[in-house]
């Protein structure tokens, strides 16, 4: 596992348990922020099964990608890397070319790892796919601070939730080898089906703890290390954080990891408008309240060489949650001005109406005459 607080090369994986929730929108838009900075950034695609960030940076599917590399030994993971239309972002395609890769090998899994280790670059953007599967835990684990995507709806929010308490779990799996008891201690863990019976990963630190206090350390130590960062997507209103926060405290209750947030982002049609137009929205509505806030948030990744450890000037607030709250405050207060400002048909007058609908008769009376006089004088 990279630790990128230090590390100068910063890996970061993009997940969040639910399907739909705009990782891949969220990787691929902030992919073109972080470039637009000069930094040096390459995406990745690891949605194996569900390969599609290409199109949200809108490249046509014909690059050999991690599906070629994994069935054909003569290609070399570096011979993958394409070129996009911008300049510091490069790109790994996923497997749409070679598919059937949905379950990985360990082994498999291990070998990407270590070429995406070996990318040069500033910035290595990992977009994976939904659910628990350990291809999506353990490209999540290559860093100690993934961002999990999440809507404020509740069941993105629990998933985002089981996400992490899988990750916790496989952390912890990963970490204690040893003694024996420990680790068929947490070997029986998934087997108890009894409803209710599966313990938080608090309780199972504590419970390693008991068996072996060097392991107990260990243990608490891989889950202290961990610090995923949130990103509310699809946000509606500020008080959206809120469901956020609730994650947050739950998350560190149970789990005992300490999550941050990087910001929200708010629904904009401008981003589903673009999808359909295969060009990035930060590109396609860059002026949006959306492109704005995720534009921050790629600043706030620049501006921490520390990253996920923010900088001085972030610390005047409580924490990176009541930064983002007030964030989205002045951004719903924009979002609210300027739909009052847009002339809106809707909150048209009864009087107001029926003088459009009358003066648009006109044009079309005109318009007719204008037509026949033109068809009179062709005969
Ligand atoms: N902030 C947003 N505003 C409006 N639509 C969004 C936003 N973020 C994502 N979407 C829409 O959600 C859909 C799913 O996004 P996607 O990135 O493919 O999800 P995932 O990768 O999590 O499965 C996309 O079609 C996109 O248009
Ligand atoms: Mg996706």
């Amino acid at each position: 596992m990279i630790i990128n607080e230090e590390n100068v090369r910063k890996i970061i994986p993009v997940a969040g348990g639910k399907g739909g929730v705009g990782k891949s929108v969220v990787t691929a838009n902030l992919g073109i922020l972080l470039s637009s900075y000069a930094k040096r950034t390459v995406l990745v695609d690891l949605d194996l099964g569900g390969s599609n960030l290409h199109t949200y940076l809108g490249l046509k599917n014909k690059n050999a990608g991690i599906g070629n590399f994994l069935s054909d030994r003569s290609v070399k993971f570096n011979e993958l890397i394409t070129n996009t239309p911008y300049r510091y972002l490069t790109f790994v395609p996923g497997d749409v070319l070679v598919t059937g890769l949905g379950n990985l090998q360990q082994s498999q899994r291990n070998t990407i790892a270590s070429r995406i280790e070996k990318v040069d670059a500033d910035y290595v953007l990992l977009d994976l796919g939904s659910g628990t599967s350990l291809n999506v835990i353990d490209f999540f684990l290559m860093s100690n601070s993934g961002l999990v995507v999440t809507t404020p709806q509740a069941p993105a929010i629990l998933n985002a939730y089981s996400f992490l308490k899988n990750v916790a779990f496989r952390q912890l799996q990963r970490t204690c080898t040893s003694p024996k008891a420990v680790v068929e201690y947490l070997k029986n863990i998934p087997r108890d089906k009894t409803p209710g019976a599966t313990p938080t990963i608090r309780d199972i630190v504590k419970k390693i703890k008991s068996i072996s206090k060097p392991a107990g350390k260990a243990a608490a130590e891989a889950i202290a290390r961990m610090k995923p960062q949130l990103i509310i997507n699809m946000a509606e209103s500020p008080e959206d954080v809120q469901m956020a926060e609730n994650l947050r405290d739950l998350i560190a209750r149970n789990l005992e990891i300490k999550v941050g947030c990087l910001g929200v982002v708010f629904y904009d049609r401008g981003v589903n408008q673009s999808v359909k137009q295969l060009t990035p929205f930060v590109v396609h509505s860059h002026d949006s309240v959306a492109a704005v806030e995720l534009d921050r948030i790629a600043q706030k990744i620049i501006h921490s060489p520390r990253f996920p450890d923010m900088p001085i000037d972030l610390e005047e607030y409580e924490s990176s949650f009541e930064l983002a709250s007030v964030e989205a405050e002045n951004d719903f207060a924009e979002i609210e001005q300027s739909a009052a400002e847009e002339p809106d048909a809707v909150s048209l007058s009864h009087e107001e109406f029926i003088a459009i609908i009358a003066s648009q008769k006109q044009q079309i009376d005109e318009l007719k005459g204008t037509v026949r006089m033109l068809t009179m004088n062709q005969r």
